[in-house]
């Protein structure tokens, strides 16, 4: 699937299987140790995966995917978290009664 190979380099990589996010890599300089995390994106609307994956960050490449692949990636992922999305729903709706 695209997630797991776009343009070569998968953002499972970086964001875990399923886009819970993951450690990329730990490592010490001298304020002591350091870790860099690829961030959870399976609350991620369409619109921000757009605008994350064509804009230049630090650390994540480029990846110039069409919308249709974006929407691909985005797909597959509220599939996969399918569970994950609906209880973070409900919970939502919940506390928005009290
Ligand atoms: C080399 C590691 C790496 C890869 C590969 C990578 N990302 Fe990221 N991504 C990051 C990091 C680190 C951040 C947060 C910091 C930043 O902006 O650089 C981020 C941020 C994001 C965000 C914004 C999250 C937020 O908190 O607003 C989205 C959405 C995202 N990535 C989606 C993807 C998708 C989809 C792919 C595959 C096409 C991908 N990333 C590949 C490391 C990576």
């Amino acid at each position: 699937m695209l997630y797991n190979n776009p343009r070569g380099v998968s953002c499972a990589q970086c964001h875990g299987a399923k886009g819970e996010g993951k450690i990329i890599v730990e490592f010490r300089d001298i304020h002591g140790k350091q870790t860099l995390r690829g961030s959870d994106i399976r609350l991620k609307s369409l619109e921000q995966m757009r605008n994350s994956v064509n804009r230049y960050h630090p650390v994540m490449p480029r990846y110039y995917l069409t919308d249709e692949e974006v929407k691909a990636i985005y797909d597959y992922l509220q599939v996969k978290n399918a569970d994950y999305i609906q209880a973070h729903i409900a919970f939502r709706k919940d506390k928005s009664h009290s």
